[in-house]
């Protein structure tokens, strides 16, 4: 996508109509060069309207990052970190992932307004639209062994999921492994990548997928019961303070998690379970399905439920999907 699609699209953030020729030249650009810039913005998830005599309207207007104010928050509130917001990425994943490798430094974030391949677990896709999600990702560097990282993403979670209710989604909760829900429905996705050598250090890079106002088109390709902040939050907090809160509750886990492992956050992650105690029915990637009630979870991070036969069983790998009965 070129640069002048998002500075177009940010002259029509506000949602109300701009002419053409007053966009153009605030942009020093070409009408013709315009109109061919916003022919992106389908591909972006934005619905624009082009109306003759008016010009042109987004169908609703778009929150961008405020990377100026975000990192004013995070300089008083925590020097731990650096934050860079970009328009547009393969995944911020992939790319801090890549600046791991070269030395960024623990505590580097990396957010964009839209990723071209948003990456999930399982291999799977993230779908997002320009304003309407929140994606980015934090390095963070351990002192630990990758062998001892088990349970980090049940730790982002909770954090996650905290960092939700204190902007105002009251009934966020997390979901096993490392779902972030609201009345179970998904609204956030987690994916955690770590490499290192087994007695450390280690390095982990924290990617978080957050609905913030999907559309309907953008709807149309998830294939799962989602929802976004939108809807969950009586006041819907801006991208803006949602990321900051994030970056600052995620850095506390990070640094929790290098003292204690995720004991520091086991309590927490419990009592925002949505499954705990309920019955479910455990979908192992390869074995056969079975139904069985959640119990507890492990120190390691590791579910533990009773079937209804009396056996209590852990199930320790990311593959596993619950469902409500
Ligand atoms: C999941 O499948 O639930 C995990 C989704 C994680 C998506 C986020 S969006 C920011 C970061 N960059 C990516 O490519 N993926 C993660």
């Amino acid at each position: 996508m070129s640069a002048l699609t998002f500075e177009a699209l940010r002259r029509l953030a506000d949602g109300r109509f701009h002419s053409g020729e007053d966009i153009a030249r605030s942009l020093n650009r070409s009408r013709a060069t315009l109109c061919e810039a916003l022919k992106g913005a389908p591909e972006l998830g934005v619905e624009l309207f082009s109306v003759p005599g008016k010009g042109y309207r987004l169908a609703a207007p778009i929150e961008f990052l405020d990377a100026a104010a975000i990192s004013r928050r995070l300089g008083s509130a925590d020097p731990r970190l650096s934050l860079q917001v970009l328009d547009e990425v393969d995944s911020t994943s992939t790319r801090l992932l890549e600046m791991a490798s070269q030395g960024a430094p623990s505590g580097t974030c990396l957010a964009a307004e839209w990723q071209r391949s948003g990456r999930g677990r399982r291999g799977r896709p993230w779908v997002s639209s320009l304003g309407g999600s929140l994606t980015f990702s934090m390095l963070w560097r351990f002192e630990r062994g990758a062998g001892h990282l088990g349970g980090l993403s049940l730790a982002v979670g909770e954090a996650v999921a905290r960092a939700l209710v204190e902007c105002g989604v009251a009934r966020a909760q997390v979901k096993w492994p490392n779902d972030v829900v609201c009345d179970f429905r998904k609204l956030a996705g987690i994916l955690v990548e770590t490499s290192g050598e087994m007695q450390g250090p280690s390095v982990a890079v924290v990617g978080v997928g957050v609905n913030y106002r999907l559309d309907e088109r953008t709807l149309d390709r998830i294939d799962q019961a989602v929802t976004d902040v939108a809807q969950c939050a009586s006041v819907p907090p801006t991208r803006s303070a949602l990321l900051a809160a994030m970056l600052v509750c995620l850095a506390g886990a990070m640094e929790a998690f290098e003292r204690t492992g995720f004991s520091a956050a086991r309590e927490a992650w419990r009592s925002l379970h949505a499954y705990q105690g309920r019955a479910v029915r455990v979908l192992p990637a390869r074995d056969a399905p079975f139904e069985a009630e959640v119990v507890d979870v492990a120190a390691d991070g590791a579910l533990v439920v009773a079937t209804p036969d009396g056996r209590t069983v852990s199930l320790a790998s990311a593959e596993i999907t619950l469902r409500a009965r």
